[in-house]
């Protein structure tokens, strides 16, 4: 499969030029009026191979931006060098069940004050811990150095968790396999231990939502996830390189000594949440708070994290605002004002947006919407999806296709309407799930109930370049970041 990336090019130039010239049905009403003036291509028509993850894998080619960039690859796919990735890889239905996890552990954590708890589901407030961090399996991974001399660490990034932490000599309790050597501090010229009475050992508490314990002066930390997942170990300071040129003395990261959960054979997690003990925060004077990544449109294709903010950012991205709730100062919350599918706009009330809170995740896989919302989304894409036979949902996904005996099908195009101007116009990876040909699913979930919060998942934004200016308090997002 390394040639289609072209041919699928040229098909989509050719199909835009194409859809260009056909008449769209639906206008936009309301906010869009400018935009209504040229007609927009409301499908995506899409290759049914060109959904599924190919055995090879063929990176996105480099981009020629100036900053620190690292190449973002999904961490079960053939772009990872976690190997071997077969016999590790769970299912879709896993995946699909810990995502269930993931976002439980995050409404569990937002629920508490802003709507009072009452309103929680039981079975959504038995999670094992209050104040669990969010984990889940869908996720990303790049490669990074610590210590002198630098050994390389393939974490998880994580714009929900904090701290950043990986597994360390001489996992004096327990460490899980992973595929790169386990950190071993004693190696390293560069690693100090972080004291019990140092200001930063006082904020693992916000951090981790545990607080720190004292091992002989030696501050502790402690990180319990949602799915029972748990890192504990030294808190430390180390050298950081990211790049061969960006390299950070002092970064301060768990050095965890029991360790266990889901993280794959990963060496850890990178933390890019808002705490100030994220990477954000502890390289905010270098790149001024500001990160992006693109994910790749599937695991056999590579996207990149980069940091700090690049020449073509002013232009091609649009932003919204993202402002710090006080109450949960980790979270980058959004606002969502509209929806379009295939062109139309659905006509959901304002207010219904106005009183969801919606926050963007780089671990949910699949975005989830209030009822009310999301009961929209799938009457309209049902209706527009109506040439193709239904087949019985799986797991969290009510909305399935069989395209088997399709060669390619027509996707209606989504766009997410954020407040300020940004939208997010899903590629057609982000739409569908392909769990195989005859199950071909809308990439959607319902919440239980309105008062949950709205998440956009890791799907939603693939190919999409997400840009995170935490010194403004924006993010941002451009079409067409990655393959
Ligand atoms: C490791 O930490 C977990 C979570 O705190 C704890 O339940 C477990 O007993 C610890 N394991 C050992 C061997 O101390
Ligand atoms: C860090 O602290 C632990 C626990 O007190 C200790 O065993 C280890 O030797 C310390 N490492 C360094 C480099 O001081």
């Amino acid at each position: 499969m390394a040639t289609p990336i072209s041919t699928i090019c040229l098909l989509r130039f050719l199909l835009y030029v194409s859809l260009l010239s056909l008449k769209s049905g639906f206008a936009f009403e309301g906010r869009e009026s400018a935009e209504s003036h040229h007609v927009q291509p409301t499908h995506h028509n899409v290759h049914i191979t060109s959904l599924m993850p190919s055995s090879v894998c063929s990176p996105s080619p480099k981009g020629h931006d100036q900053r620190a960039s690292l190449e973002v690859v999904h961490k079960h796919g053939p772009c990872s060098k976690l190997r071997p990735h077969k016999a590790n890889s769970p299912s879709h239905t896993q995946i699909l069940a810990q995502d269930e996890s993931r976002v439980a552990s995050i409404q569990s954590r937002l629920a508490k004050n802003l709507a009072g708890g009452s309103n929680l589901k039981a079975s959504k407030a038995t999670l094992p811990s209050k104040s669990a961090s969010t984990l889940g399996t869908g996720n990303y991974v790049v490669t990074v150095g610590l210590g002198s001399p630098k050994r390389d660490l393939t974490l998880i990034f994580d714009t929900g968790s904090d701290i950043t932490w990986t597994q360390c000599q001489p996992c004096v309790k327990y460490c899980y396999q992973q595929q790169e050597h386990i950190f071993d501090p004693s190696t390293s010229l560069s690693y100090s231990n972080v004291s019990c009475d140092s200001p930063s050992c006082k904020k693992l508490k916000s951090a981790t939502g545990n607080s720190p314990s004292c091992s002989s002066s030696t501050c502790l930390y402690g990180i319990r996830y949602g799915d029972g997942s748990y890192s504990v170990g030294f808190f430390a300071k180390e050298k950081l390189s990211l790049t061969s040129t960006d390299v950070f003395n002092n970064f301060q990261f768990g050095c965890g000594q029991n360790n266990s959960g889901l993280f794959g054979s990963t060496a850890g997690l990178l933390g890019l949440a808002r705490n100030p003990l994220s990477l954000v925060s502890q390289t905010a004077q270098k790149y001024g708070k500001i990160f992006s990544y693109c994910l790749p449109s599937s695991s056999s294709s590579t996207g990149h994290l980069s940091f700090g903010s690049g020449d073509g950012d002013s232009k091609a991205v649009k932003f919204t605002p993202s402002e710090v709730n006080s109450d949960y100062p980790s979270f980058y919350f959004l606002n969502m004002v509209g929806i379009s599918i295939g062109g139309r706009k659905l006509p959901i009330p304002k207010s219904v947006f106005s009183t969801t809170r919606n926050v963007i995740d780089s671990g949910t896989v699949i975005s989830r919407l209030p009822p009310t919302i999301y009961s929209s989304v799938q009457k309209v894409f049902r209706e527009l999806m109506s040439d193709y036979p239904r087949v019985n949902g799986v797991s969290i996904f009510d909305t399935c296709y069989d395209l088997s005996k399709y060669k390619t099908v027509k996707v209606p195009k989504i766009i997410l309407y954020f407040s300020g101007g940004a939208e997010m116009d899903l590629a057609a990876e982000g739409i569908v799930y392909v769990l195989k040909a005859s199950q071909v699913c809308l990439a959607f979930a319902g919440n239980s109930n309105d008062d949950e919060v709205a998440i956009i998942g890791n799907v939603q934004q693939k190919t999409i370049r997400v840009v995170y200016d935490d010194a403004e308090g924006r993010v941002g997002f451009a079409p067409r970041g990655c393959n």
